[in-house]
């Protein structure tokens, strides 16, 4: 049975995991340096300080907890890019000076390919033709996979993120960062029409997203509004700004599906932990005859078992890295 032990530090979460070829994960450790929450959002030279304090000592315990050593690894697999160079940096050198040592094979992943392969986790038949939504932090893409070595873009955001969009907000609310679950929880109270704000490029044609606006947009409500006027709805005004962020990311999805008649779509990326967009996503791919797949919650937000799941192909095919492997934060999806 091959095993793959994988890397991943491109942001905040450095995260160590183990993999089989069966998508069978046997540990899956994640350090979230909760460091950041002071500053409202990731501080680089912080976060690269902390994945090189972690990555020996959770390689170590990942290796423990799955009760296996070196010698049953077959190979060891790190995300490349996109992400924070100093982070990425970390994770390549480590993952090259182990593999060199070992005399084991080097898979270089793509950060965003690696969410996608979140969902194999799961569901290990998935397979292309497939739509994947790809939203996370950094990225909002509306993807085409005609085959697995084959994508092409349908849709992208012309400015923020959908979860930076969820962050900002919770920021300008001061509730903390990462936003988006902390939006999740108390919106689940609240009322979704309370406030309306705008959903941008909102043609049926078009398949770009842009949350700039909409920030704006919210900012200027929170203006307008008393302190005692907004703690008190506070649940119904996120409620209202989760309604319209998942407005557009399921509009613009089930629009392209529905279109082309696409029948298997696949949401991946931190933000496809969504409660909203989990239920809305369910019930609009069934009104078209279409099968939505999410990964299993702990797979959502950054971690390496999914860096581990896209390296089973390329192990399998013999896409090994040499060790002249760079990190390098060129954004979006990509084939390496
Ligand atoms: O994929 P990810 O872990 O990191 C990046 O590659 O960026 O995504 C992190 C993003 C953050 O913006 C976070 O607020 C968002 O995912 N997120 C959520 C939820 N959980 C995480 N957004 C909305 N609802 C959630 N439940
Ligand atoms: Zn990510």
């Amino acid at each position: 049975m091959i095993k793959i032990l994988a890397f991943e530090t491109s942001c905040d979460d450095t995260s160590v995991s183990i993999i089989d070829e069966n998508y069978q994960v046997y540990v899956n450790l994640i350090s979230s340096q909760v460091k950041h929450e002071d500053f409202g959002g990731v501080v680089p030279e912080l976060a690269s300080r902390l994945h090189l304090k972690n990555i020996m000592q959770l390689t170590f315990a990942a290796l423990e907890k799955a009760g296996m050593s070196f010698d049953d690894i077959d190979a060891m697999a790190v995300s490349v890019n996109p992400g924070l160079i100093g982070s990425l940096l970390v994770g390549v050198s480590f993952t090259k000076a182990l593999a060199y040592s070992l005399n084991k094979p080097l898979i270089a992943i793509n950060h965003m390919l690696g969410h996608i392969y979140a969902n194999k986790i799961e569901n290990p038949e998935l397979e292309p033709p497939y739509l994947a939504l790809v939203i996370s932090g950094g990225h909002t893409e509306l993807v085409y996979f005609a085959s697995n070595a084959n994508f092409e873009i349908i849709g992208k955001t012309r400015d923020d993120a959908a979860g930076e969009a969820f962050d900002k907000v919770a920021k300008l609310l001061g509730l903390g960062y990462p936003g988006g679950p902390i939006v999740d929880k108390i919106a689940r109270k609240g009322d979704p029409n309370f406030a309306d704000f705008p959903r941008a490029l909102n043609r049926k044609d078009n398949f770009d997203f842009s949350f700039s606006g909409f920030k704006t947009a919210v900012r200027n409500y929170l203006e307008k509004h008393s302190q005692e006027f907004i703690q008190k709805h506070l649940a119904d005004i996120t409620a209202s700004v989760q309604q319209a962020i998942v407005d557009s990311l399921v509009k613009k999805t089930i629009n392209y599906a529905r279109k082309h008649g696409i029948n298997k779509i696949i949401v991946a990326g931190g933000v496809s932990a969504n409660s909203l967009l989990r239920k809305q996503m369910q019930q609009q791919t069934q009104k078209i005859g279409a099968q939505v797949y999410f990964p299993a919650l702990q797979y959502c937000m950054d971690n390496a078992a999914m860096i581990g799941a896209a390296a089973l192909e390329k192990y399998h095919s013999k896409e090994f890295a040499d060790l002249t492997l760079n990190a390098f934060s060129t954004k979006g999806i990509r084939f390496l």
